[in-house]
């Protein structure tokens, strides 16, 4: 009863670019869709709501919680199946299905959700006081407070710097490296402290801890990693004319999936005289339309939309 009454009071998360995503996925009544972030179900929901009796929707999401509400909301829908765990066992998952290489559409919508940003106990906050933990998976991986007791200070820099953007990287990972030697750092509230305290600048209308809290948790999470493996996955799961539908919510994951299209829609580069079938040199995807972001209005009552930004692809071959 507990955990049921826990997704009822954490249930709110707005769908970004809502409109933008159903149009996109050009919806068949009998394709098979992915919505490979769960969350709580917002475009989920809107494309069951476009498929017929025969439509499929596969979905996935590290969150135990998300995955508990999802077999709630929509677990008796025979069109839906919701798999916990990385989207990067995409392949798998689809190939046990028989719908590997004949999904319709695929929605990465990535990031976390308003229910993990809003419940001090994941730990994804600054704002909120809470245990240091901002793993999607809560089982499986280790924590934040873990991985911060452990990493080399150079290391560290490195995930602040190439992950947070953060120009202070070095002055940080060396106050968390020498508080950690007095006391472990076990709450958000103790490192947002010593985050703001090591940054000499603070950026105007930004927490000094946003750029720090972020890169920590694409370093606990292996954002990156996933995200690569996803988009990869993706495109072989796709059928001819199929389309990806990427929202992303930082510059460096978008950098990742701009990336993959133009690669994708130039076939890649291979160093002369590889033995490479003549299919990868070819291009596999072309782009759909310009990069979408959310219209003022939504923004407006959504602050939580203001940095999304979709993309959307189709598969050639
Ligand atoms: C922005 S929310 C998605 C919101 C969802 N579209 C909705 O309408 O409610 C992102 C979700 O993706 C999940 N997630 C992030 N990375 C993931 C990954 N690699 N594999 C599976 N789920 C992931 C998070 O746990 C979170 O629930």
């Amino acid at each position: 009863m507990v955990a049921v009454r826990m997704i009822e009071e954490t249930n709110k998360h707005l769908p970004v670019m809502l409109q933008e995503v159903v149009d996109n996925l050009a919806l068949k009544t009998d394709g098979v869709y992915v919505d490979a972030t769960f969350g709580r179900g917002g475009h989920a929901a809107a494309i069951l709501s476009k498929l017929g009796p025969n439509g499929k929707l596969i979905a996935f999401d590290k969150d135990p919680i998300a995955v508990a509400f999802a077999k709630q909301r929509m677990g008796s829908d025979p069109r839906f199946t919701i798999f916990h765990g990385s989207f990067s066992t995409m392949q798998k998952q689809l190939e046990k299905l028989n719908y590997f290489g004949k999904v319709s559409g695929i929605l990465l919508d990535l990031g976390v959700s308003s229910p993990q940003l809003d419940e001090a106990e994941r730990g994804f906050s600054f704002m909120r006081e809470g245990n240091l933990d901002m793993r999607m998976n809560t089982e499986e991986g280790i924590d934040a407070a873990e991985w911060i007791a452990k990493v080399e200070e150079q290391e560290l820099a490195k995930v602040l710097f190439e992950y947070g953007e953060e120009r202070y990287g070095r002055r940080i990972a060396r106050a968390i490296v020498e508080k950690r030697k007095e006391l472990p750092i076990t709450t958000t509230k103790q490192l947002a402290d010593i985050v703001s305290a090591a940054i000499p600048r603070w950026e105007k209308g930004k927490h000094p801890a946003t750029r720090s809290f972020l890169a920590i948790r694409i370093a606990v999470n292996q954002e990156l990693e996933d995200l690569k493996k996803g988009l990869t996955q993706s495109l072989e799961a796709l059928e001819q004319k199929g389309r990806l539908l990427v929202i992303s919510f930082h510059s460096l994951e978008d950098r990742i999936v701009k990336r993959f299209i133009q690669t994708g829609e130039r076939g890649e580069d291979f160093p002369a005289g590889l033995p490479i079938k003549y299919d990868r040199y070819r291009p596999s995807m072309k782009r759909v339309g310009r990069a979408i972001k959310p219209s003022e209005q939504e923004v407006a009552e959504n602050p939580r939309a203001r940095s999304a930004i979709l993309r959307i692809a189709e598969k050639l071959l």
